[in-house]
């Protein structure tokens, strides 16, 4: 048995209910040592990773890492959340009684770390002194050291944020055990592994997976899942999965700060990361605040604030190259302590791949592994197609390794926010932009958010479904109510933001080609945007909101075909009533969804019915 108090003792961890937490954790799991990590223990932990195989070497002081090949992906199916209200469950939060899901969990986690050390790790989802401090906090034990690295990057860690709590009891309870991942059934009916948020008792069980998004509590778990419940329990804020940036006008000398929900894996990270176009000269500098999360408030002054409580980026590899990402290229970089998972990985020369990468894969196979760890050289002509990474293949980077990180991401007050955009994979009906004025339009075009499901969840690619806000796996508790907050909290500003839709992802219905040419140029969007917010462009009215004229969208440097440009600068009514049909079903099934929201879908609809005559 370890001697937990001398373990905290030496590590200097005093808050006596993280003590309570830790002590009750570690009898459960029968984990066979406990350490307690700080930011800076990286270094030591990841040679001691390298030693045990858990990570192998990349060149320049990167590492790589293989997840279980059945364990790459966020398990929406297996995730809950969790509470003693049965008034919580909603469509998409698979909610269970609180009671019996913490009995289920501790006794799958029960014995479940023998052999193995429990990593406590303290930490905070904000900037140190943030008005949303008493949220932030929280413990992660995990049996996984891969993950207290991946946590290190992803978070702030270190005990002094756990020993220095107002109060001392207020942190969020998170427990990841892994469990014994060949033998938990993943994917059949006798699935071993769970996944819950038991948001009432602000506890985190996640038992049977070291993937990133299943395993970094502070991140989903915590930042998004529990945040959401918190953020309506106290009234007070909102945390959704968004990006954040800033875009300054260098020559008006203007700063504005947008957010955007798009699902997971549909440009967050690109567009938060990105420079402004070439083309554009350098008048406009794109800065990153976050690429996943943003927690958001009303201010003093009636305008909806807002920060990122990572620290870090977890990015989807594919196609990150030169060309689309720069900032990510830099930001992984030899020198960077960049993790790899899941990539393709090469033993001999220390070098990783993914699709995208590069053009071609490289031309000498020598030596390159797959991401399952099968050698590219015996492949079968069968086989010769298959990706050489997983599709849903991440980097880990600090944001202090981000080339374009803003200057002040880390300050605790925050940034007020100018613009709200929703976007996903949606492959027609969706235009490049529109722009909408209405608050409660604004809400409702977000709960309506339809679009492609994409591999960063297993088993629902290329599905078509609605993912409200893009929240759909993370939303703890019913979507009416859900609906009620966004309105109580943004109604609340005197200064709202504008509202907006953004698509990257029509496509050319006959050969499926991108209409648009997307990443960097995505930019371009955004600036008709705030200059429509700021009235110096009028746009034109649609049924659905204000799209931009081909004068004023600044295409310069582009070479797009008029016939696209057309497709993404109008509106299919057609195709649009269709659509409205289909939001009245996805729309029906939340219960208590305010009287707004849907007055709301009636004058789109009834403008629908106006164009179409
Ligand atoms: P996130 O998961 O929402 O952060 O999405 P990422 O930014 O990581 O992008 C997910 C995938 O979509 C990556 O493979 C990107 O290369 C791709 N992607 C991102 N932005 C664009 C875009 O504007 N156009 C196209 N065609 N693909 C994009
Ligand atoms: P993503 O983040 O949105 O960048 O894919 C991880 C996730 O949501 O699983
Ligand atoms: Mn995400
Ligand atoms: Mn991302």
């Amino acid at each position: 048995m370890v001697d937990v108090d001398q373990v905290l003792d030496e590590a200097g961890l005093k808050n006596p209910h993280v003590r309570e937490f830790v002590a009750y954790w570690a009898q459960v799991t029968g984990a066979d040592a406990i350490e307690v990590v700080s930011a800076e223990d990286d270094e030591r932990l990841l040679q001691e990773s390298l030693e045990a195989g858990e990570l192998l070497p990349v060149s320049g002081g990167r590492y790589y890492s293989r997840s279980y090949f059945k364990d790459t992906a966020r398990s929406e199916e297996r995730t809950v959340v969790a509470t003693s209200k049965e008034s919580d469950k909603g469509v998409y939060n698979n909610w269970k009684p609180a009671e019996e899901t913490v009995a289920t969990l501790t006794e799958r986690m029960r014995g479940a770390s023998k052999g193995k050390t429990m990593y406590v790790i303290p930490y905070l989802m904000a900037p140190q002194g943030s008005p949303l401090e008493a949220y932030a906090a929280g413990v992660e034990l995990t049996d996984s050291r891969p993950v207290v690295q991946q946590m290190i990057r992803m978070a702030r860690v270190g005990v002094d944020y756990i020993n220095e709590l107002k109060d001392q009891s207020s942190f969020v309870r998170a427990v990841h055990v892994t469990g014994d991942l060949p033998n938990l059934g993943q994917g059949t009916p006798d699935d071993q592994r769970l996944f819950a948020t038991v948001a009432d008792q602000r506890t985190i069980l996640h038992f049977g997976s070291s993937y990133g998004g299943n395993a970094l509590l502070g991140k989903i778990a915590h930042g998004l899942r529990q945040a959401c419940y918190d953020g309506k329990d106290s009234e007070v804020f909102l945390a959704e999965q968004f990006l954040l940036l800033g875009i300054t006008d260098k020559q008006t000398g203007k700063k504005f700060h947008v957010v955007g929900g798009f699902p997971s894996a549909s440009g967050k990270t690109n567009l938060s990361m990105t420079l402004a176009p070439d083309a554009l000269g350098d008048r406009y500098y794109v800065e990153f605040y976050g690429d996943d999360i943003a927690w958001l408030w009303v201010g003093d002054d009636g305008r909806i604030w807002a920060f990122n409580p990572e620290n870090g980026v977890f990015g989807v590899a594919k196609d990150t190259n030169e060309a689309s990402n720069p900032g990510a290229v830099e930001a992984i970089k030899p020198g960077s302590g960049a993790i790899f998972t899941n990539v393709a990985y090469n033993p001999e020369t220390q070098d990783v791949w993914w699709e995208g990468k590069t053009k071609n894969p490289p031309e000498d196979v020598t030596g390159w592994l797959d991401w399952k760890g099968n050698p590219i050289a015996d492949r079968t002509p069968e086989q010769a197609d298959e990706p050489w990474a997983h599709p849903n293949s991440r980097f880990t980077a600090p944001i202090s390794m981000v080339p374009n990180a803003a200057e002040d991401y880390n300050n605790p007050a925050g940034v007020p926010v100018d613009a709200i955009i929703f976007g996903g994979r949606t492959r027609d009906r969706e235009p490049l932009i529109r722009a909408i004025t209405d608050i409660a339009e604004g809400v409702y075009d977000g709960l309506t958010l339809g679009a492609e499901a994409t591999f960063a969840a297993e088993g629902v690619d290329g599905q078509l479904r609605y993912d409200p806000m893009s929240m759909r796996p993370f939303m703890a508790y019913s979507e009416g109510e859900y609906a009620a907050h966004w309105l109580h909290i943004i109604g609340r500003a005197s200064q709202p933001p504008i509202f907006a839709h953004v698509n990257w992802f029509q496509r050319d219905p006959e050969d499926g080609h991108f209409l648009w040419p997307g990443y960097r140029e995505n930019v371009r969007a955004l600036l008709w945007l705030l200059q429509f917010k700021a009235g110096e462009v009028k746009g034109q009215e649609t049924a659905v909101g204000v799209i931009p004229t081909q004068d004023e969208l600044n295409l310069d440097g582009l070479d797009l075909p008029q016939e696209d440009l057309d497709r993404i600068l109008s509106i299919d009514v057609e195709r649009w009533r269709q659509e409205i049909e289909f939001r009245e079903e996805h729309l029906k099934q939340f219960d208590g969804l305010p009287e707004e929201i849907w007055a709301a879908h009636r004058r789109v609809a009834e403008a629908l019915e106006r164009a179409a005559q």
